[in-house]
């Protein structure tokens, strides 16, 4: 069928079969059967084509509710299923809800099937019946996996099977808690046409694991992968549907995973699962702050240490700035890494307008090692004087943490949960500390430091601050 033809949306035939053409946007899921070019919720060009059979059959009305009193309704806490992998039990927000479903994204490569493997193993381990229904890989690749992991895993259900109908049937007939899939591209109902891994697949398919989850509470982790564009094949639909977003993380060169949840309905999204990919599988991370400041050249300049809180917990994070000079080729650059860009440019144009910092024709590059992301203020500081630090060509002081805002006329802003962030960095050998004088105020978390200990430094602006820390 001609290419224009089909752009008319509307009816059409396939060999026999009636269909109809429709137009899903892949961001927001908008239809439409019309051609439109371009999506006309979110402007932009994402709408991709599907073809269904035109002979709609009407849906089924979906299970209704009833009534019944909230004081009654058993609470959920107590049910949570623990996988055995406390950083992936912490994200989760204390293990996995019963009749939840998670769904975990990340690049290809990664580590996810890894993961989940880990986590079915160790559910199975602790008694409870786990299905793995894999669409991408034999049995027999599963096995070795398996065996790579350093587990038997007698226990575990496995399954290689990607038709939804058939799964849902050996789900009924094998009555397990947990259901792995593994991915949820991969599967597909045969009677609504299009190939698996297309919006209109997706959508329907996730919808009835959504139903049979809550029917028969059981906990299912959904695989996903992760387009060109970084964000979750599919449109954001699927992550309306689920309980649960993970997103898994990390530079496939070095061996630093990060799990984090981008939506959790159980939970914080604040909180950082850290693993190493290791030759046995997914390792743990027990002393995060170790790892991430183990490569750190200390003494050389632009280099900045701070601690952060990620959800429940403290890290010691090492910040990077270079500033050099650009003779003129073209625009100076301003690139971060795993900072916001904009907060990096306010706080650069506070170096030129309060510090009298002539940053203009500078290129500018600043980066946090590791692979984190930091959104929160307290590291403002840190970035400031790390950039002035390079720039300057001094080094910061052995052994000294900053903390603080910065504020647009240079002011340095009290930050919370101060106490954590400083027992971190003693754990981890610091001994001086540049923080918000306005954080001395309220002095309670004074009393647990003896001045051998840890050096307090209170610093009310950006000059003082880089008057106590620079070398
Ligand atoms: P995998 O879990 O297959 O990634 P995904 O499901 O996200 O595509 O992991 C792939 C990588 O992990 C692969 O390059 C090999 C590596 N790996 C290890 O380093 N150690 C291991 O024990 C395992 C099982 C995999
Ligand atoms: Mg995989």
């Amino acid at each position: 069928m001609p290419d224009w033809e089909r752009r008319r949306g509307g009816k059409g035939t396939v060999g026999m079969a009636k269909v109809k053409f429709l137009y899903i946007c892949r961001n927001c899921g908008y239809k439409t059967y019309k051609w439109a070019g371009y999506c006309p919720a979110c402007k932009e060009d994402t709408l991709v084509e599907e073809i269904v059979p035109a002979s709609g059959k009407k849906a089924a009305l979906p299970p209704g509710g009833e009534i019944a009193l909230l004081a009654e309704i058993p609470s959920l806490e107590e049910k949570r299923l623990c996988t055995g992998l406390a950083e992936l039990d912490r994200v989760l927000g204390g293990g996995a809800v019963p009749g939840s479903v998670i769904l975990v994204g990340g690049d290809p490569g990664i580590g996810k099937s890894t993961l989940l493997l880990q986590a079915a193993l160790g559910l199975v381990s602790r008694g409870l019946p786990v299905l793995y229904v894999t669409g991408e890989e034999s049995l027999a690749q599963l096995k070795m996996r398996a065996a790579r992991l350093g587990f038997r895993g007698e226990a575990l259900l496995v399954l290689a099977e990607t038709e939804y109908e058939r799964i849902a049937s050996h789900i009924a007939g094998g009555e397990p808690r947990v259901v792995v899939i593994d991915s949820v591209q991969t599967l597909m109902k045969s009677e609504l046409g299009g190939a698996p891994g297309s919006i209109i697949q997706l959508r329907d398919v996730t919808a009835s694991l959504v139903q049979l989850a809550k029917k028969k509470q059981i906990t299912f982790f959904l695989i996903g992968h992760v387009t060109k564009e970084g964000i979750l094949a599919g449109p954001r639909v699927l992550e309306h549907m689920v309980d649960c977003v993970l997103n898994f993380e990390g530079d496939r060169y070095q061996s630093f995973r990060l799990l984090r949840a981008a939506k959790n309905r159980y939970g914080s999204t604040n909180e950082l699962g850290i693993f190493t990919m290791e030759a046995g599988g997914l390792a743990e991370v027990r002393n995060p702050s170790a790892l991430f400041l183990s490569e750190r050249p200390a003494g050389t300049p632009g280099s900045a240490v701070v601690p952060v809180m990620e959800g429940s917990r403290p890290l010691l994070v090492e910040v990077q700035g270079l500033v050099s000079q650009n003779y003129g080729v073209g625009i100076p650059r301003r690139t971060a890494t795993g900072l916001d860009a904009n907060r990096v440019s306010l706080l650069v144009a506070v170096l030129e307008k309060r510090l009298g910092l002539p940053l203009y024709n500078c290129d500018i590059f600043i980066n946090v090692v590791g692979g984190v992301k930091i959104m929160e203020p307290a590291v403002d500081l840190a970035v400031a004087v790390s950039l002035v630090s390079s720039y300057r060509d001094r080094p910061i002081e052995a052994m000294t943490m900053l903390i603080g805002e910065v504020g647009l006329t240079g002011e340095v802003r009290t930050v919370s949960r101060l106490e954590e962030r400083l027992r971190e960095g003693i754990k981890m050998g610091f001994n001086r500390c540049l923080l918000p004088r306005g954080n001395m105020r309220s002095s309670s978390w004074l009393n647990g430091y003896s001045k051998n200990e840890l050096e307090i430094i209170p610093v009310s602006s950006l000059a003082e601050a880089l008057d106590r820390a620079l070398a």
